[in-house]
């Protein structure tokens, strides 16, 4: 087993519906991260294909200059969703509960997962079910900074250095067979780290693991 059960708990244990029961109508990273991960998007996306964009929220940071089939957003507050003007349709589900996607076998060309992995607590199961939504080919990016709701993020995330989640994110994919190898994108932050928890704007670190499932 890749994680152990120490490595999934969160200092608050909660149910997680609770803490995302209020709307936030906020982004969770600054504008140059943000920038970049819409042009990430630009670059690894194809226009006219079938998106899922996983633990959404009311933005999804797809280019407005792309058209897409259609794009299914999760979350876990439906006012968010609702105002998200990206989403052609959505449902909410608390992952740490269910696992199980609501959605047919070989049905998306490629799922999103921005800042959120950290929340996760059993993520073999959700990259999973990931793959068997997923057409052959099919892309997952998932993209994640170095802010987080502290109490909500597994321990083994908390506990890590930035390097070190990257290496765990590509130890998910790499658990499971039909992953091609991840490639990374990373860019460490130019703003030392009490300037950034200042807030200083360009600072927030960018990470992203992209696979595709081949077989
Ligand atoms: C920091 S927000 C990021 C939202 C959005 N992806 C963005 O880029 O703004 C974290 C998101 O993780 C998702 N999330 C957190 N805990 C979850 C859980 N237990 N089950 C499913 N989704 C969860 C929720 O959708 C929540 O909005």
């Amino acid at each position: 087993m890749l994680l152990r059960p120490e490595h999934r708990t969160k200092l608050d244990e909660t149910n997680d519906t609770d803490f995302y029961s209020l709307p936030r109508f906020v982004t969770h990273v600054d504008e140059g991260f943000i920038d970049r991960l819409t042009q990430l998007y630009r670059e690894e996306l194809t226009p006219n294909t079938r998106i899922l964009d996983l633990m959404s929220s009311w933005v999804s940071h797809l280019p407005d200059d792309m058209e897409f089939d259609h794009v299914e957003g999760h979350g876990m507050n439906y006012e968010e969703l609702a105002k998200n003007p990206q989403l052609d349709s959505y449902f909410v589900q608390n992952l740490n509960k269910n696992p199980q996607l609501p959605l047919k076998d070989n049905d998306f060309d490629a799922v999103t997962i921005a800042v959120s992995v950290q929340y996760l607590q059993y993520p073999e199961a959700i990259l999973a079910e990931i793959y068997r939504i997923l057409k052959p080919g099919g892309k997952v990016i998932i993209s994640f900074s170095n802010r987080m709701f502290y109490q909500k993020a597994i321990a083994i995330w908390r506990d890590n250095s930035e390097n070190g989640r990257v290496e765990l994110v590509k130890k998910y994919f790499q658990s499971l067979s039909g992953f091609s190898t991840p490639r990374v994108l990373a860019s460490q932050s130019s703003v030392p780290s009490f300037l950034q928890m200042l807030g200083l704007a360009g600072g927030d670190p960018f990470y992203a693991v992209i696979v595709e499932k081949i077989i």
